[in-house]
């Protein structure tokens, strides 16, 4: 029996139940991740996520970020928000809203934020358009509505190495503190078993990955070691996509640079908000930034846990054309 479900009065009773009957295994952050449509989730989100799928209507100019997480979601936010409200708050701005506010803050997560207010349902017909949302939820679990509209998804993930150490340092971040702490090796077989946060995380990347390939204007698929390795080149392309690239005039006076710059891993992580401010009750947001570099699974994971991995995304990506760089 899972206590902390029983504990938690924002889910209805009818809720509670269906998460019971559901399959589940340790989780990372709260005591189990249940199986839903066929993805590990924490509880709390199933019920934001079937409310979302049940009432949301998109909108054909609604923009959705979605990705895997640990995979440079806050990062792929600030770029998203900065490169389409550019007009009505211009980048050198010394009141520019990325400055005082959290990317989670200006490009809401829809699992945690928009539908996490569990006794209501979100009135979201008078939001500014374009609405900016953020979600880690995969692709086939999507609400019909954004799949039949025209709106746009841009998406990123990340090599599998990396993404694991990410999610394994931040979930011993912010976990509650009577939950033990996860060790590395056991955190390891959670994620090559696909049981972590929406996963697995094969399953999530090949639902975008294909769905990119179907819709190129529709779905934009990207990876953080390209975005790391060109993010001029990646932010025109996240213009274009989003149907409004650079002009000329913009690129000489300096714009893509000074996105690049505002949107950095050293300019967020020294930000008094990032510093000091907390994501709803949840966590600091400094946890969000740890190290922002390619290959720092090198210093964590031991020959064999490289080749079992390895094992995997050959298994299940190796058919797919889609790769990654590793360091
Ligand atoms: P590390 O833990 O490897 O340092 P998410 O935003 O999806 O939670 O991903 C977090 C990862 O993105 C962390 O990686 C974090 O340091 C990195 N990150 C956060 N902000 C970034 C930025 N502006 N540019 C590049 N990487 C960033």
């Amino acid at each position: 029996m899972d206590e902390s479900i029983e504990e938690q009065d924002n889910l209805s009773q009818e809720m509670k139940e269906m998460i019971l009957s559901l399959p589940r295994e340790r989780g990372w952050r709260t005591p189990y991740l249940y199986l839903f449509q066929g993805f590990w989730c924490q509880p709390a989100e199933i019920q934001a996520i079937s409310t979302f799928q049940n009432h949301f209507q998109a909108k054909k100019s609604d923009v959705f970020v979605a990705t895997v997480p640990k995979s440079g979601t806050t990062w792929l936010k600030a770029l998203t928000f900065a490169i389409i409200n550019r007009q009505n708050h211009f980048i050198s701005s010394k009141n520019h809203p990325l400055l005082s506010f959290n990317p989670h803050d200006l490009v809401p997560f829809i699992e945690y934020t928009v539908y996490g207010k569990h006794d209501k349902i979100p009135d979201l017909s008078n939001i500014q358009e374009p609405r900016l949302f953020g979600t880690h939820i995969p692709f086939d679990s999507l609400p019909n509505s954004i799949k039949d509209s025209n709106c746009k998804i841009v998406y990123i993930c990340r090599n599998p190495f990396d993404t694991f150490i990410s999610s394994w340092c931040f979930a011993n971040k912010i976990k509650p503190p009577h939950l033990p702490t996860l060790n590395l090796e056991d955190a390891f077989e959670m994620y090559c078993n696909g049981s972590v946060g929406f996963g697995p995380f094969w399953n999530h990347m090949l639902g975008y990955w294909n769905e990119s390939k179907e819709r190129p204007k529709n779905v934009l698929f990207l990876k953080y070691e390209d975005m790391k390795e060109d993010v001029h080149f990646h932010l025109k392309k996240m213009a274009e996509f989003f149907n409004c690239p650079f002009t000329l005039e913009e690129e000489n006076e300096g714009v893509v640079e000074n996105i690049i710059k505002l949107c950095s891993f050293e300019k967020m992580k020294e930000l008094e908000i990032n510093k000091i401010g907390t994501f709803g009750r949840n966590f600091e947001n400094k946890h969000l930034f740890r190290k922002g570099e390619i290959g720092d699974w090198t210093n964590h994971l031991s020959p064999s846990m490289v080749d079992k991995l390895s094992k995997v995304i050959e298994e299940k990506l190796g058919g797919s054309g889609l790769k990654f760089r590793m360091k």
